[in-house]
């Protein structure tokens, strides 16, 4: 099946259940300052699942372009995607009132049962109804077990004589969806999985941690409102809001295990192959190389089709990254010219039908001056680190994660960055396969330094990203040195950081443990970050010898980056650690609530998990 198929089908079929199809708006969200881009098909419908009344009434059906960059350090996997098409259907309220127009709305049963048509009816879709599992909420303080969901999907698979243990009920952190912002429409969701391993092996029952199970649709109940103290109230009124990756389904539908190998990546993986003369697949460093090209280049021309120019702050410092990032990546397979202008015209030729927008000229212009720009600067850069940071370290694969870094003198790492605008994510990532690692916290603070030093630091290329960020990075890095406390209050002594990296979004930390973390240890682990936030507490450091850091108990995973002074801080009960800062002065100013928003096998023995501050 061509993706124009699947868009055309998807629209019909909920065209014959009347809904009313609607365009695909921007990708600048016109009425939201919470938001760079738009993530989701719903987050233009906010005021209609609030309870405004929509022109074409309560049933709708679009194709929406969106962007995530959460989770940008994904891209390079086989089914994360910056941009991606979402194919949804939305239920606007009551579903027992009409909308005057003739349509009432519909709730749970309905559109579960409607998912399952379209994924599985030969007319439609026509999907292994084997490969097939589910999950629903099950319940906490905030929302009850979705009974309603559970018992639609135990009729439908006992009348496919599926197994009721493909029905998985899980916590918020899998079955609740929103908002799409800081406050709004949100509730819980029930997902549908594909099995894309092989067909003969499929699992008895769902498991979250293995990456053949491709969620690939999402049906979420929006019943509630988030408010900006954190609490959810009901909302007037019952939606239902889905969301289907057109991407990972299309790949699903044509056998592939691979959403890059269908004909939405694949003209475009061709033509890196061609300019860089590697095959894709041949080793996984190339594979996720090729991937991020790919990728980047076709968020960065949906972007500037829609009107964002690379820049250094906001939006434009997001698009300015990826380009850059696909530049660089290129640079690693070998690509020495101007090559984002051929890859551009592919991913033109791949869209021209469906999104007309992608064709105007400055698609090519902007990518393409954006591309200029940086290469000068990345060919001396990467020369500079070579020399300054020579390996004699064991070389590790790019995914690979380092078992023990050591700190690089942290004004050297300026320097770069400094003198030749080389961004600090692309200075560590340099670094990573050495074993080597820039301590941010110390970055920062000569950041700062510079900043007041001199207003017009001609190469600070990236300060406005990185000013805007500062502060939230630093709550969150305090957080993180909560958290691993908690960690290892929680599970045991034998948790260490394995690794860590924070921006303004996100923690990202790896850390030593060879299971699952259950919910109610997660749950433990953010009471003890969150009890700490509450408790307001002083953070407190001092420098001390490094044995008597060790005397006294403090945490530190990486001691061979020590020299023999350390500093060590303390945060009242809660944490006692080796770091560089830097941190904020209270628990107190870290505004909002601690979530871990995932939890996954890193690598054996180490697990992953991602966190952020709810506000
Ligand atoms: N908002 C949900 C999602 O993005 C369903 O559309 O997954």
């Amino acid at each position: 099946m061509t993706a124009d198929e699947l868009r055309k089908k998807y629209l019909n079929f909920f065209e014959g259940k009347e809904h009313a199809v609607i365009p695909s708006f921007s990708l600048i969200p016109e009425n939201d300052p919470t938001a760079l881009f738009i993530n989701s098909g719903m987050q233009p419908l906010v005021p209609y699942l609030m309870g405004e009344k929509h022109p074409k009434g309560r049933r709708l059906v679009s194709i929406q372009k969106c962007i995530r960059t959460v989770d940008i350090d994904e891209v390079g996997d086989a089914t994360h995607h910056t941009f991606f098409e979402m194919l949804g259907n939305w239920s606007l309220g009551d579903p027992f009132e009409s909308d005057g127009i003739g349509r009432a709305g519909y709730f749970k049963r309905e559109a579960i049962k409607w998912s399952w048509e379209f994924l599985i009816d030969p007319k439609w879709l026509g999907l292994d109804r084997n490969r097939m599992a589910v999950s629903v909420f099950a319940g906490d303080k905030d929302a009850p077990f979705d009974e309603e969901a559970y018992d639609t999907w135990k009729d439908i698979f006992k009348d496919n004589e599926l197994p009721e243990t493909r029905i998985a009920k899980l916590p918020k952190e899998n079955n609740w969806w929103g908002p799409a912002g800081e406050t709004g429409p949100c509730g819980s969701d029930t997902e549908m999985f594909y099995w894309v391993g092989d067909p003969k092996e499929v699992p008895k029952s769902f498991n979250d941690d293995n990456d053949l199970w491709v969620e690939i649709w999402n049906n979420v109940f929006m019943q509630y409102t988030k408010k900006a103290d954190g609490t959810f109230e009901k909302l007037a009124q019952q939606n239902v809001d889905t969301g289907m990756g057109l991407e990972r389904v299309l790949a699903a539908l044509n056998g592939i295990d691979d959403s890059y190998k269908t004909e939405l990546f694949w003209p475009i993986i061709e033509k890196i192959e061609d300019l860089s003369g590697k095959k894709y697949g041949s080793s996984e460093i190339i594979t996720k190389a090729m991937r991020v090209v790919a990728d980047h280049i076709k968020a960065a021309v949906f972007m500037v089709a829609d009107g964002v120019e690379p820049s250094n702050t906001e939006r434009g410092y997001i698009l300015r990254r990826l380009i850059r990032r696909a530049v660089r990546q290129g640079h690693m397979l070998g690509i020495k010219e101007n090559f984002t202008i051929e890859i551009a015209k592919i991913v033109q030729s791949i869209y021209a039908e469906a999104y007309s927008e992608v064709t105007d000229n400055k698609v090519i212009e902007e990518t393409s001056k954006e591309e200029k720009r940086f290469r000068n600067t990345l060919e001396k850069g990467l020369k500079v680190i070579e020399k300054m940071f020579p390996t004699g370290f064991k070389i590790l694969r790019k995914d690979e994660i380092p078992p023990r870094t050591t700190d690089v003198d942290t004004e050297k790492a300026f320097y770069v960055f400094q003198t030749h605008g080389f961004p600090l994510e692309m200075i560590q990532e340099e670094l990573q396969c050495r074993e080597l690692t820039v301590n941010e916290g110390e970055f920062d603070k000569l950041f700062k330094k510079h900043q007041e030093l001199s207003r017009t630091a001609s190469a600070g290329m990236f300060k406005g990203g990185l000013a805007d960020t500062k502060e939230k990075t630093t709550q969150l890095h305090t957080a993180a040195h909560l958290m691993l406390a908690g960690l290892r209050k929680v599970l045991g002594g034998h948790v260490h950081q394995r690794g860590s990296n924070i921006n303004g979004e996100r923690i990202r930390f790896d850390f030593s443990h060879p299971e699952k973390m259950t919910e109610d240890q997660i749950k433990a682990v953010e009471d003890h970050v969150n009890e700490a936030i509450q408790a307001k507490v002083d953070v407190e450091s001092k420098e001390m010898d490094l044995s008597e850091a060790k005397e006294q108990g403090a945490e530190g995973a990486f001691d061979s980056k020590y020299g023999d002074k350390v500093k060590v801080y303390d945060i009242g009960d809660y944490s006692k650690e080796i770091c560089g800062g830097p941190h904020v002065k209270n628990t107190g100013d870290i505004k909002g609530t601690f979530k871990i928003t995932k939890e996954k096998s890193s690598s054996a023995g180490v697990r992953r998990v991602k966190a952020q501050i709810k506000y």
